[in-house]
């Protein structure tokens, strides 16, 4: 009898705290179902209570395309937009894939021989609606353009806007005076009639409603960020040129006690390189580079992971996760998941430490 009530008290305190999730980054990471979560280069969103995490699904052989061949790119056929859905950050359930690629149309932007990478979903309040920015690309990485997708509820099914090039005929805020002298804005006066390259992308909403596309462009050698629309569907206009030739890509953007922060990574494909991290009072900038964020043993590869999202944690201010992919180059399929907690120091330091498991519990 006594140990019955016990029991019954103990049910009742899990249910109004769920278990925390435990954290083993580099490992494999199941679904409910006991699959492989296949989301790469993912971002989360918080709903309702609910996580969902979309990503690229990488699916079968993985191969080296010969356009690639120069640069060692390898590919796999683009699988579309996985979604999962977590209460508690461990237990995902397969939604299934949210935007599927097309198989039987080479020349459709979601052709499966074609680049879709580094999916992120954010809500639009005005509109209800889920919008969902990623890079498009062709096999070569040539075309460089953002993609666009919408749908009623947070599972999809995502219906695909389409695809451009951000912010054709628009000058950035900064960097167009005649600077080239020094060659650093050259492929930004190049692609102003036709749209700057966007490749390696984040989404930010701020919470005065509006949003920004953050993106490698300019050959990779610049980052841009730009203001969206009011419905979230296209570039607004107003774009800031920011890390000028720091080849910055893997951008992941958070906001903590009125700044913004960033953390990204350098421009070196599959293969790891060192974090970098960056502070702004402005999105639109100046930004101030604060170095890698990540300490130990591993940081200076940043623990061979490569940064595509950082998660606030509902409900518990200053608590982040910065989420990167762990590549496997030769079997892009077989990538894994490093999540880690981030803690910004006295001094507004973003900090990254290895852990090879720790406990995560997910607010609410
Ligand atoms: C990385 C990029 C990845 C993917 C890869 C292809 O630099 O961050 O998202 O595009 O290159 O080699």
């Amino acid at each position: 009898m006594k140990s019955g009530l016990l029991c019954a008290a103990i049910t009742a305190v899990s249910c109004a705290w769920a278990a925390p999730a435990v954290i083993e980054p580099g490992a494999v990471w199941l679904d409910t179902q006991g699959r492989p979560i296949n989301a790469h280069g993912g971002g989360l969103l918080h709903d309702r209570g609910i996580y969902y995490w979309y990503g690229e699904v990488k699916q079968g052989r993985t191969y080296l395309p010969k356009v690639n061949q120069a640069w060692g790119g390898t590919r796999v056929i683009a699988g579309g937009i996985s979604c999962y859905s977590s209460a508690d950050l461990g237990a995902w359930k397969n939604e299934g894939i949210v935007l599927p690629s097309v198989a039987d149309d080479p020349d459709h932007d979601l052709a499966c021989e074609n680049v879709i990478e580094r999916p992120k979903v954010i809500y639009n309040a005005r509109t209800k609606k889920f919008v969902m920015w990623f890079h498009q690309d062709s096999p070569n990485y040539a075309a460089a353009r953002s993609g666009v997708a919408v749908s009623d509820l947070p599972t999809g099914p995502f219906t695909y806007v389409g695809s451009f090039r951000p912010n054709a005929g628009k000058r950035p805020l900064n960097g167009t005076e005649r600077n080239v002298a020094d060659g650093s804005n050259e492929a930004l006066v190049r692609d102003l009639s036709g749209g700057q390259m966007a490749r390696d992308m984040t989404l930010f909403a701020d919470d005065d409603g509006k949003a920004y596309h953050f993106y490698a462009s300019e050959d990779n050698q610049t980052m841009h960020v730009s203001e969206l629309s009011d419905d979230y569907l296209q570039p607004a206009g107003r774009y800031a040129r920011i890390f000028v030739g720091r080849f910055m890509e893997a951008p992941a953007v958070f906001k903590r006690g009125g700044k913004y922060y960033l953390i990204a990574s350098g421009c070196t494909g599959w293969e790891p390189n060192a974090a970098r991290s960056a502070v702004a009072d402005n999105i639109l900038g100046p930004w101030t580079e604060l170095g890698n964020p990540c300490r130990g043993a591993g940081a200076e590869l940043t623990f061979s992971g490569q940064s595509t999202y950082v998660l606030p944690i509902a409900g518990q201010p200053g608590r982040f996760v910065a989420i990167f992919d762990q590549w496997n180059k030769w079997d892009l399929e077989d990538s894994r998941y490093v999540w880690l907690p981030l803690t910004l120091d006295n001094d507004g330091q973003p900090l990254i430490e290895w852990q090879s498991r720790w406990t995560l519990s997910p607010g609410r």
